[in-house]
């Protein structure tokens, strides 16, 4: 019987192009563990993060261009993931395990940053990606209850703290260490070492992914951050209405200041769904987010509907990721985690890397 070669194969998934990276698999060193024995083939393709939102049409081409070459009775794909390591830097690094620190920021408070932000972070946990969320917003920690944590993380003399654990995420916030009705009077320098403690002190682990609830505007939390950390990126939280205003631009050009690359806008509570007829209205002028981030140079990740659901589900305890995971307002979540994790991956390409391939 006529044999096929590794060079045949892999000759055959050249023809495969990430979307995102415009490149060819075999190029990327995606290809691995190639195997071929009486014509059956078969292989890993390596992705850069399990939230590639063209896992299946990869899976799909690859199978095709090495159904094609003569004599291959058969094709076995494995799709995995490796998320890589950021190569940005800071000027220091406090959680060196932790592959890439996605901010959530926003201009002002009350437009859905935290909301976003949890569900965003159990949208990249549910395709696998390791991954945390921790609340800086030292003024106004919600996540203990959005997330309803109850076994609160111990402090131990001279040890690190372990977070908490919440529907497969790792959580940390300042709230676990403060009292319900203690009003909080943070100075500014406080609130830069507590964003520290909770960075350096806490037992992350290993991360692909650590999501970063930021307070509003452009104070100290935001500033330390960008000092003790690398930051991947930063998404702008913002509603159709404040989208435009001051503190947005103020943000932008904060974190432009120090280099730490925006991925994008999301805009919230930008349409209402009836959840009855399931009319959407254009309550809001919506759709002026996406024209204000094109004024501002930066990408539009997507709308979230304004939504009874969402809020009653974060107000529950139970984010309406876990609460309701097939309803369409996941499904945006889903999608905008995907994009975000599609951009991440894309900016560990900016230098040349030399493909890998499997010798045997
Ligand atoms: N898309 C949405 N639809 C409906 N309510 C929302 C939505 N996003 C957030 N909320 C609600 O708005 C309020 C403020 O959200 P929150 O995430 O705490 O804002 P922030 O962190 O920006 O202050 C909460 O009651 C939350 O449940
Ligand atoms: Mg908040």
């Amino acid at each position: 019987m006529a044999v096929v070669t590794q060079a045949q194969v892999l000759d055959a998934l050249k023809k495969v192009i990430d979307p995102d990276l415009q490149r060819d698999i075999v190029d990327l060193g995606f290809v691995k563990d190639l195997h071929i024995e009486n014509g059956q083939v078969s292989f890993k393709v390596e992705l850069t993060t399990p939230a590639c939102p063209a896992k299946e049409q990869l899976r799909r081409q690859a199978l095709d261009a090495v159904m094609e070459v003569e004599n291959v009775q058969g094709v076995d794909i494995e799709m995995t993931s490796k998320v890589r390591a950021s190569p940005r830097r800071a000027a220091e690094n406090f959680i060196p395990l932790v592959k890439n620190v996605i901010a959530i920021a926003s201009g002002k408070g009350g437009v859905g940053k935290s909301t976003t932000a949890v569900n965003l972070a159990l949208a990249l946990a549910q395709t696998g990606a390791r991954t945390g969320i921790l609340d800086a917003d030292i003024y106004g920690p919600s996540l203990p209850k959005m997330l309803n944590v109850e076994n609160k993380p111990q402090a131990e003399e001279g040890k690190r703290i372990p977070p908490a654990e919440a529907f497969g995420l790792k959580v940390m916030s300042m709230g676990f260490f403060m009292d319900e009705d203690t009003p909080v009077v943070w100075r500014g320098p406080m609130v830069g070492m507590a964003v520290e403690q909770l960075l350096r002190d806490v037992d992350w682990g290993e991360l692909d992914y650590l999501v970063v609830d930021l307070p509003p505007g452009t104070g100290d939390a935001q500033l330390t951050l960008t000092q003790k950390v690398p930051i991947t990126g930063v998404v702008i939280v913002s509603t159709p209405q404040d989208v435009a205003l001051a503190d947005v631009k103020r943000g932008i050009n904060m974190f432009r200041k120090v280099d730490a690359p925006i991925l994008g806008i999301i805009e919230n509570m930008s349409y209402f769904l009836c959840p009855s007829c399931g009319h959407r209205a254009e309550i809001f002028s919506h759709g002026g987010a996406r024209k204000q981030a094109a004024a501002y140079g930066l990408e539009f990740l997507g709308d979230i509907p304004l939504d009874g659901a969402i809020r009653a589900d974060a107000d529950a305890g139970i984010p309406i990721m876990i609460a309701h995971p097939d309803s369409p307002q996941t499904q945006k979540y889903r999608e905008i985690a995907a994009r975000i994790a599609a951009i991440i991956a894309t900016m560990g390409f900016e230098r040349p890397t030399f493909p890998e391939i499997v010798v045997e």
